[in-house]
């Protein structure tokens, strides 16, 4: 059994690689020429740690084309694993889909293969499983495929582990022959058969959006209840961490911070709220994610400059650009938005982060500086501010710091120090809902 998985982001080439490592037989496709011939020679088109390794350790079952009306001949099982960014008026960008879908029906059209399998990984709106189904029979003629809705669950930066230990494997089809097929790629792999979940398209196609708009509704909510934690001296973390261990709340995703970012809990909240508006089904607490996610930037900023007393001409230094650790990633990363207030109000900006420089350097604004150290982002530095919880941050040299710094001041945007410590080392310290 062939699969063909189209498109080389994060989802694609994780999947395309992991289920060659199980032994299936995999081509991976992606229309950016120079993406492919990089991964051709070996080099990444981004930063997940263990890809690497993964797909080197996996070459004689999977390769490389851009060539997709030439891969998909050959190929029994499709994926498709395209990019849907946010479009302008919020909902996914579809374009990138469609076009995929096509070349599919081009394929179909002319192969001799009986019941190809059309697996959708992309991140698209409830009832695109249908809408595809009734499309390729228009305009194809056959009605002999199947189609899978099986939305992908990786986080950026535990990609691979999420992949070979997932918590689930979502089979969204109404066809017991593809839910066969599709299991049977599965069959090397040390995943429990339970972790398997068979599922109409449609529930499959919504636990997606139910999956990520809760996670950024956990976020949300404890970032509200930050403020009336500092108001009276409690403390986020510990709340966070105690309520958590309730198995009914769980105690991931309730760290404070300076707000949820990334391709996917924003853009999917949005379109999950454009969605239900449309359909006349109004969600009123995922709207207030969204603004509660936007006014916790800007409570970041409001702590710089009420630490600063105003903006204008302070120097701040950043640690952190990634929307997390461990990628690097800056799509709706709260630093974009942060820097962007802060510029704008008249500071200059030191960045660094460890992994994003480059990517950062793309959508800020020119007056930003960039360091390719911690420390020599702090030079002068009137703040440190922490955006992204890199672990290379987590125990600094405070004295050096204090003797690059003009004044010693740390606004935690991530909770990522210990107050302690850094209040005993001389440092002013204020983190996100805790003293
Ligand atoms: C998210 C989901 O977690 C995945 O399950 C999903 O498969 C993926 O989207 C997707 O749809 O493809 P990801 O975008 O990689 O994964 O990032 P998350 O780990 O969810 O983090 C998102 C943001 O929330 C980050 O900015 C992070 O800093 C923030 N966050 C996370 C918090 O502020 N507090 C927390 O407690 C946890």
């Amino acid at each position: 059994m062939k699969i063909c998985v189209i498109g080389a982001g994060y989802v694609g080439l994780v999947t395309a690689a992991g289920l060659a490592d199980f032994g299936n037989s995999v081509i991976c496709v992606d229309k950016d020429k120079s993406k492919i011939s990089d991964l051709k020679k070996g080099r990444m088109p981004f930063f997940e740690p263990g890809l690497y390794e993964l797909i080197r350790r996996n070459i004689k079952h999977l390769s490389f084309s851009f060539d997709l009306v030439d891969s998909l001949k050959s190929c029994e099982v499709l994926m498709i694993a395209v990019g849907t960014p946010a479009g302008k008026d919020g909902n996914p960008d579809m374009k990138s889909f469609w076009t995929v879908a096509r070349i599919v029906a081009h394929d179909l059209k002319i192969s001799p293969i009986e019941e190809k399998i059309i697996i959708i990984k992309s991140t698209v709106l409830p009832g695109t499983n249908e809408k595809l189904r009734k499309y390729l029979k228009r305009a194809t003629g056959r009605t002999d495929f199947h189609i899978v809705s099986s939305p992908e669950i990786l986080s950026q930066g535990s990609a691979l582990k999420n992949f070979f230990y997932p918590n689930f494997i979502l089979i969204g089809t109404d066809s017991q022959k593809a839910a066969k097929i599709y299991t049977s790629l599965f069959k090397n792999s040390k995943i429990k058969k339970n972790k398997i979940i068979f599922t109409s398209p449609a529930t499959a196609e919504l636990i997606k959006y139910a999956a990520n708009t809760f996670l950024a509704l956990k976020i949300s909510f404890i970032n509200e209840l930050s403020s009336p934690a500092e108001l009276i001296g409690a403390d986020i973390s510990e709340i966070g961490r105690v309520i958590g261990m309730d198995p009914r709340i769980g105690s991931e995703f309730l760290k404070a911070g300076a707000g949820f970012g990334g391709s996917c809990l924003p853009k999917d909240t949005k379109a999950l709220l454009r969605f239900s508006a449309r359909k006349r089904v109004p969600l009123y607490v995922l709207g207030s994610v969204i603004s509660a996610n936007e006014r916790q930037k800007q409570v970041v900023v409001k702590k710089i400059s009420g630490r600063l007393g105003g903006l204008i001409g302070k120097k701040i230094a950043v640690w952190g650009l990634a929307f997390k650790p461990q990628t690097d990633d800056v799509r709706d990363a709260p630093s974009i938005d942060i820097i962007n207030a802060l510029v704008k109000k008249g500071a200059q900006v030191r960045a660094y982060d460890p992994r994003a420089l480059k990517k950062a350097k793309a959508v800020l604004p020119n007056s930003i500086k960039f360091s390719h150290s911690s420390y020599g982002a702090l030079k002068n530095a009137d703040v440190l501010v922490i955006i992204t919880e890199w672990d290379e941050f987590k125990n600094p040299d405070y004295d050096k710091m204090k003797k690059l710094m003009r004044r010693p001041i740390i606004i935690d945007g991530r909770n990522a120090l210990n107050p302690k410590t850094a209040k005993k080392a001389g440092f002013e310290y204020e983190g996100i809902g805790r003293k």
